[in-house]
């Protein structure tokens, strides 16, 4: 399998705009910040400050979104946070991961998180937090696969939610 993590790129519109349509049904957000009443290109310059840790809102970090593509075609996504603020650091994490309905179970999100790693830790950040709901059992299995540690489940705060699988707590790993 060649699976790249890449920068979105302008061609690649039509596919993350469906793919972001495609998980909002499970209440889970393929391009973060994305609102439909946005241009892409914008959306694009509005990531690439983020990588660059320009305009950040106070909820933002810097960090990179990366298209997952195989073969051309876009299967999934990365977020890789090079900080962690106060809902990071309890609920989400240093990297989020998302493949497409039509391409799973084949291996891909355990490679999106292995080279997710590479480029967390090319940012100088050593012990990695990663988490999924306590009910998303694919994403547990990822981040164990990756040799993720589990350190502990916390409850979701009220307005939280990491997709809608009725997980009402996160299960939290460290990867060294
Ligand atoms: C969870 C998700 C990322 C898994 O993606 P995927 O590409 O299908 O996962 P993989 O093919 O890499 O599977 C890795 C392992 O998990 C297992 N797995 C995957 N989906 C599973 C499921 N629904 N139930 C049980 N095991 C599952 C695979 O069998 C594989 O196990 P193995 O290591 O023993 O072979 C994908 O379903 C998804 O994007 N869901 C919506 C978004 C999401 O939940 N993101 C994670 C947020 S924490």
């Amino acid at each position: 399998m060649v699976l790249r993590l890449r920068p979105y790129r302008a061609e690649d519109e039509a596919a993350a705009l469906a793919a972001h349509e495609a998980l909002l049904v499970d209440d889970f957000h393929f391009l973060l910040g994305w609102d439909d009443t946005m241009a892409w290109s914008d959306f694009l310059q509005a990531l690439d400050d983020q990588r660059r840790g320009l305009n950040l809102s106070e909820t933002q970090v810097r960090a990179v979104q990366l298209a997952a593509v195989v073969g051309g075609e876009l299967v999934g996504r990365a977020s890789v946070r090079f900080e962690l603020n106060g809902f990071l650091a309890t609920t989400g994490g240093h990297i989020g991961y998302a493949v497409t309905p039509a391409h799973r179970r084949k291996g891909y999100a355990a490679e999106i998180l292995r080279q997710a790693l590479v480029v967390v830790r090319a940012e100088g950040v050593d012990r990695v937090l990663v988490t999924c709901s306590e009910n998303n059992a694919g994403s547990r299995r990822v981040i164990e696969s990756c040799g993720g540690t589990f350190q502990s489940s916390v409850p979701l705060e009220a307005g939280q939610s990491l997709c809608r699988d009725g997980g009402k707590g996160v299960r939290r790993y460290w990867i060294e």
